[in-house]
């Protein structure tokens, strides 16, 4: 995994050049970084703030032999690897926001965009996309996200290596993937567990169609999270936000 990397200076999306490159059959692993984007985006149709090279802006072609149904199984583990990767250069207090957003000091400094090509049955590809916040200084977000975004540099007060970080990121993902693979999605399950933001604390779930007020139990073999609701109802959720 990871052996092929593609390194750009500046592009629109690190996502569209994996698709494009997917399409053309490049190899399980193929990476593309890039130091700078100008159409960065995120989940939900969102922006991704991506204009300079201070963060980690990267995309992962992944040709899992896994069904679709379990492809949520896969941007759950790429969260926990990505906190594993971090805790080895610094003891930091993060926590994993449902589904894969990674937080400290309640604020958001990662993000994990995961798009697919797949048939019924089987997935043809999955781009990975992983925007992380290195070194930016808090002022030059956008100043709506100001107060609910961070960066690694701006919790540790010193700038990080973002070539070491790469490839420890690379590295790990590697062999975590191995495991993963031989010991099936538990392993992932209780990784992410063990880190998740909020859990067993009261929250919003915000759906489409309905809001409720719920405790966060865990998350379930196929990614869903779950949620105990007023009634003491146990409700699987494979889609929506969550707000405190
Ligand atoms: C989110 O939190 O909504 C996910 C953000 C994902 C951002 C990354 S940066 C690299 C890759 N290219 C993009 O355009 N988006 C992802």
């Amino acid at each position: 995994l990871g052996q092929k990397l593609v390194f750009k200076d500046e592009v629109d999306s690190t996502q569209d050049i994996a698709h494009q490159l997917a399409r053309e059959g490049a190899e399980n692993g193929t990476t593309i970084i890039a130091n700078k984007q100008l159409k960065g985006r995120g989940r939900l149709n969102r922006k991704w703030v991506s204009h300079h090279d201070d963060g980690i802006w990267m995309s992962m072609i992944i040709r899992p032999e896994m069904a679709p149904y379990h492809a949520s199984q896969m941007t759950l583990f790429t969260a926990t690897s990505l906190v594993d990767t971090i805790r080895k250069f610094a003891d930091l207090p993060i926590k994993i926001k449902w589904p894969n957003d990674l937080f400290m000091d309640g604020k958001k400094f990662c993000g994990i965009l995961t798009e697919m090509q797949a048939e019924l049955d089987h997935i043809e590809y999955m781009i990975i996309g992983i925007g992380l916040n290195v070194n930016q200084e808090i002022n030059l977000f956008p100043e709506e996200i100001q107060n609910k975004t961070t960066s690694l540099a701006a919790q540790t007060q010193y700038k990080w290596d973002r070539i070491r970080l790469i490839q420890q990121l690379l590295a790990d993902f590697e062999t975590n993937y191995q495991e993963f693979q031989a010991c099936g999605f538990s392993y992932v399950k209780d990784k992410w567990t063990s880190n998740a933001y909020k859990l067993g604390e009261r929250v919003y779930i915000k759906m489409p169609k309905k809001s409720f007020e719920a405790t966060i139990e865990g998350i379930t073999d196929d990614g869903a999270l779950l949620v105990n609701t007023a009634d003491n109802i146990v409700e699987k959720i494979y889609s929506a936000e969550i707000h405190w």
